[in-house]
């Protein structure tokens, strides 16, 4: 009884006789353990005289098998009419008769010692309505399964009788029916086939049974002590998987904790997206629920398992579907693609521009000072560098992703290599105005120099990086679980930060010597505008190193296309605007003295 109240448990499958529960469910109504639905097989009989009223109120709503019964046409009226006149034959009919009206026969003298009844027996008495009394009419099956029992024998009989050579059970041409013998029958009999007046096909099967049929009951104990067996269901395992089973569920009624159909569960079962957990030490109907775990699915109820989403699909909110996942990159059509595709159109146009003044002006003493060639050469880098970040921007392709970091490499290359070169003029041309210098062929050759052998280190750099790991493009699923990104492997980070540092020495050294060099008395301070604009540049490419190392996704692109916008804007206004201003707007500076200064 503690096992049984104590399970969440709410339906008990009795799987024994009646004298087996008796003492059960004597304790239990002895302490008033009620809300339990028995459900009984075969082996469980009720009969309300084993059970007292309290236990018998336990059993109350009980659904019970029993074996396949219908109406017997005939039956009824049959037993009614039974009398000792009509049956003078019946070996049983005298007993039933004593039994029956508890009275004795006169002409009987060899019946049941026991019954020691006063009573004579008229012969005259009348069953009428005793009938359900004496016989369990409420429950029929077992009758139900003799009278199969007779009509099968009788179709056997039968076939014997009406035997043809056909059967194959006579030699040809003789079919014995003088001689019924029990095999015989037999063997009619395991071939059978009939229909019930109900429609019931009976057979036997090759085991030599007939296929199981049973009644689901509903055992229904009324205040007053009577009951009823309510027929509520039908089993029958003919029948196709899913129909075997058949329940008028809302005519069952449960006993009197119940108004409706309990359930019974040790726990709910599980939404989809979650997952059934089972508890150590418990049955395995006793379970948690457990979401699914991160990238995992499942659309079922009382899934066991959750199934991992495809490496290109994402579960949804709420874990029971995949989704297709996002392929993020920076594109045009976002709002900070198209602003730094356009920063980088507008910025180069203005650099041609300032390209075209210089033109214009090439004869002027502004734009002559400190080698005009190399002015050309670092403009028109700067315009590549400014449109190399349009490479980064759109979807990446494998020409994009081959070139993206080379052009930007080798062009700043140019353009750090050309300050350089514009220092070492700036020092040069100090020395030559000094009395007794070297002159001014070798400061134009030192350039030169400069500015080609500069950039070729760092072109080596990047052919080799494309012959050993070329940079590719590449869908990547493992960096965010959610998000496919779509981004060029740079296939080497050596070479790409060899590239950067490559860079980034060119740079430092360009600033060095243009910041040791500021105070020489040069043309209107030039030292001073490419100290300046190399410390925006080593300060820019500074901040993006720890940005570039922490941006994730597309971030990682946009970091890396504002530093190469960000570092040219500051070369192209920290050195030529200057000029620009001076040639366009103060044209009485453009004089040789001035250029020449103090
Ligand atoms: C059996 O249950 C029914 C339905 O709940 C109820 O009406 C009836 O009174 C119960 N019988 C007994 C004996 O309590
Ligand atoms: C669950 O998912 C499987 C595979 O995607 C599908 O075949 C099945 O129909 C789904 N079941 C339900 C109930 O959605």
């Amino acid at each position: 009884m503690d096992v049984i109240m104590s399970s969440t448990a709410v339906a008990v499958v009795i799987y024994c006789e009646e004298m087996h529960l008796k003492p059960l469910l004597e304790v239990m109504s002895a302490q008033d353990k009620q809300g339990k639905v028995w459900i009984y097989t075969l082996s469980f009989t009720f009969i309300p005289g084993v059970f007292s009223e309290g236990p018998s109120k336990l059993l109350n709503g009980s659904i019970g098998l029993v074996l396949h019964s219908e109406a017997m046409p005939g039956f009824s009226s049959y037993l009614q009419s039974l009398h000792l006149s009509k049956y003078p034959n019946d070996m049983f009919i005298d007993q039933f008769w004593e039994d029956a009206f508890d009275c004795q026969l006169t002409t009987n003298n060899s019946v049941s010692p026991l019954l020691e009844s006063s009573r004579t027996c008229t012969g005259e008495e009348e069953l009428g309505d005793l009938v359900t009394l004496l016989f369990e009419m409420e429950d029929l099956s077992y009758t139900f399964q003799a009278y199969l029992a007779v009509y099968a024998f009788a179709y056997a009989l039968h076939n014997l009788m009406s035997c043809t050579n056909e059967d194959g059970y006579s030699e040809p041409g003789k079919c014995e029916r003088e001689t019924i013998s029990p095999w015989k029958i037999y063997l009619y009999l395991r071939n059978v086939s009939f229909r019930t007046r109900s429609g019931d096909r009976v057979f036997f099967n090759e085991a030599g049974e007939i296929p199981a049929m049973f009644d689901v009951m509903n055992l229904q104990i009324f205040p007053d002590n009577n009951y009823r067996l309510l027929k509520v269901g039908k089993y029958d395992s003919q029948a196709t998987l899913n129909e075997q089973i058949t329940l008028d569920i809302p005519s069952i009624i449960w006993n009197q904790v119940y108004r409706q159909m309990p359930h019974s569960v040790c726990s709910k079962s599980c939404q989809p997206g979650r997952r059934k957990n089972v508890i150590k030490g418990q049955p395995v109907c006793c379970f948690q629920c457990v979401p699914c775990s991160v990238g995992e699915i499942t659309n079922e109820t009382d899934a066991t398992v959750c199934l991992k989403c495809p490496e290109d699909q994402w579960p949804n909110e709420y874990q029971v579907d995949c989704l297709l996942k996002a392929i993020q990159y920076l594109s045009y059509e976002e709002t900070m693609g198209f602003a730094l595709a356009a920063t980088s159109i507008t910025s180069s146009a203005f650099t041609l521009l300032v390209v075209c003044i210089f033109k214009k002006y090439s004869e002027t003493p502004v734009v002559k000072a400190n080698n005009r060639n190399i002015s050309y050469i670092i403009l028109s880098a700067l315009t590549t560098c400014f449109l190399s970040a349009l490479l980064f921007i759109g979807y990446p392709i494998r020409v994009t992703c081959l070139l993206r970091q080379i052009v930007f490499g080798i062009t700043f290359s140019v353009v750090v290599s050309g300050m350089l070169a514009k220092t070492i003029t700036v020092i040069l041309v100090f020395k030559s105005t000094k009395p007794g210098a070297i002159g001014k062929r070798f400061d134009s050759r030192i350039s030169t120099i400069v500015i080609v052998f500069c950039p070729f280190l760092q072109i080596g750099i990047c052919m080799v990086w494309l012959l050993m790991s070329p940079p590719f493009p590449e869908l990547n699923t493992r960096a965010r679980a959610d998000t496919i990104l779509a981004e060029c492997n740079e296939g080497s980070n050596i070479f790409f930060y060899s590239m950067l540092g490559y860079m980034g020495l060119l740079a430092t050294v360009s600033f060095v010597v243009a910041f040791l060099s500021r105070k020489l008395p040069d043309s209107f301070n030039e030292g001073q505008y490419i100290t300046f604009s190399m410390f925006v540049f080593l300060s820019v490419w500074l901040c993006f190193i720890p940005a570039y190392l922490s941006a994730e996704g597309k971030n990682v692109v946009i970091v890396e296309v504002f530093a190469i916008l960000a570092s040219s804007a500051g070369l192209l206004s920290c050195l030529f605007f200057p000029k620009c201003y001076i040639i366009l707007l103060r044209p009485d500076m453009n004089t040789k003295q001035y250029v020449r200064g103090k």
